[in-house]
């Protein structure tokens, strides 16, 4: 007998026989999280109670005769009925649950598509659970790097967060409010640990472009090869292993807003050509395309190498040199801003409490003594080294002077004992070793850096002294 699938009221579906019906319902009821039928004009015939109490109705009846997409919004039934094709599997999404679906087209005896079902599994289906934890996995982590991407164009910091009221800071961050409304270059000078990053994220969140993205680029991280792409982007196919679609660069990305290039003293001397008719352009042309693409880009650069040094080597472009050096802040070292450390302290033990869940701890008089007397040759960021090993070595609630003696290397401004020359140069050398470790967090290539020698010598170095 036909299947007559014109629009009925619920409670006397398509008349099947008894217990065709009871069979077909007890079926769909039990089997299935839910099912839905519609007719060939797309509106809803039958809906299980589930799905109707799923959908949020108080009724199945209220649903019948409505356009599907009025009650499931991103529904594909309609799909179904166009290319009377069925979608055997898919994910559906619906208030924050996944439900994996089943859709299939009815035919009658002519083979024409006279409606189609939908089936919502449940997620708890055993074969389905292997399937399932995997989706979720990969739906959370599409998730955070979706979060991720979001924060990392947006400036965690301003200028309420850059602590301190000595003489030398207050003066860095007059010079940085200005900059922040004159949306010229910035070039900020610092030594490792100063707050670079910091105040460049400041100046942004203080201008007029806060509200467009922030992109950060660290030139010593990124293989000169991929640099340039990096920057400029490329076109569709235009280097080998390219993603066919092509790249959009940093300049692209932060078109609008601010784009901060550290360590600007590390670019390749092909790079620094091209980065200086960007500037004066404001045109980039990516890698591969012969179009030219306007930009609105404000670069902040900053670099802890001396770049007039690097000019006078030849190395760093004279005219780049210029034209990133319009406004150049200059970063005071911790050792210049001493009366700054009370300060720095609360607000670093303040920021290790939150993120650790501990309590909050406090520094002694004589452990802010200690501290004053250090060259701190990583700057805050070795501070914050020293206050989060000590906080983890003491359950005290206060951070003494004897706490810092075994974190802090022998680099007092003090008196120390007449002994042979070579003695007293190995035991300098050795201790600047542990110092540029300690600023770096223990990376030897860093602490080379830091010491400005290469990586062979510090290898040497630290064999010849015993470190090792
Ligand atoms: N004035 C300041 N107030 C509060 N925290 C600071 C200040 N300066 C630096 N810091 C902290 O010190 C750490 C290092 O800062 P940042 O990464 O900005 O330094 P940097 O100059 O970019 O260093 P590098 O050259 O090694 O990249 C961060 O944890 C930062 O929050
Ligand atoms: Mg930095």
């Amino acid at each position: 007998m036909p299947i007559d699938l014109s629009l009925t009221p619920h409670d006397e579906p398509a008349r099947l026989q008894p217990t065709l019906r009871d069979i077909f319902y007890d079926l769909f009821e039990r089997q299935f999280e839910g099912a839905i039928m519609i007719n060939a004009d797309g509106r809803v015939v039958w809906i299980n109670d589930r799905y109707a109490r799923l959908l949020g109705l108080h009724s199945p009846l209220d649903a019948i005769g409505l356009p599907v997409e009025a009650l499931i919004p991103h529904s594909r039934l309609r799909e179904v009925l166009q290319t009377g094709e069925s979608i055997l599997l898919d994910f559906m999404t619906y208030r924050h649950q996944v439900f994996v679906v089943t859709r299939f087209p009815i035919k009658d005896q002519d083979d024409r598509i006279i409606g189609a079902v939908g089936i919502l599994l449940y997620e708890r289906w055993e074969p389905l659970k292997p399937l399932m934890a995997k989706f979720k996995l990969l739906q959370a982590e599409l998730e955070q790097a979706r979060r991720q991407l979001g924060q990392s164009r947006k400036t965690r910091y301003s200028f309420d967060d850059i602590v301190g009221g000595s003489p030398a800071c207050e003066d860095m961050k007059r010079i940085a409010q200005r900059a922040a409304a004159l949306d010229t270059t910035v070039l900020l000078l610092g030594e490792t640990g100063t707050g670079k990053e910091l105040l460049a994220q400041a100046i942004h969140a203080a201008s007029p472009r806060a509200d467009l993205p922030f992109v950060g680029l660290n030139i010593a991280a990124i293989p000169e090869t991929l640099l340039e792409v990096e920057l400029f982007g490329a076109a569709g196919g235009a280097y080998t292993g390219a993603e066919r679609k092509g790249r959009d660069g940093k300049f692209k990305i932060a078109d609008g807003g601010t784009l901060f290039l550290d360590e600007i003293g590390d670019l390749s001397p092909g790079l620094q050509a091209k980065l200086l008719r960007v500037l004066q352009e404001q045109e980039i042309e990516p890698l591969g395309s012969n179009q030219l693409v306007r930009i609105d880009v404000r670069v902040i650069a900053a670099t802890s190498h001396d770049l007039d040094c690097l000019v006078a080597e030849g190395k760093f472009r004279a005219d780049l040199y210029y034209r990133l050096n319009v406004l150049p802040i200059r970063l005071p070292p911790l050792r210049e801003r001493i009366g700054d450390l009370p300060s720095l302290c609360s607000t670093i033990l303040g920021q290790i409490a939150e993120r650790t869940g501990l309590p909050r701890r406090g520094v002694a008089d004589a452990a802010l003594a200690r501290l004053a007397r250090q060259v701190w040759p990583g700057n805050v960021r070795q501070l914050r080294n020293v206050l989060e090993q000590a906080s983890l070595l003491s359950d005290s609630l206060v951070i003494d002077a004897p706490d810092l003696d075994r974190l802090l290397p022998d680099t007092a401004i003090g008196s120390t004992p007449v002994k042979p020359l070579a003695e007293v140069v190995a035991e300098a050398e050795r201790q600047a070793i542990r110092n540029a470790l300690a600023a770096v967090g223990g990376n030897k290539t860093e602490a080379a850096k830091l010491l400005g020698i290469s990586r062979a010598t510090f290898y040497e170095k630290w064999a010849a002294l015993g470190l090792g």
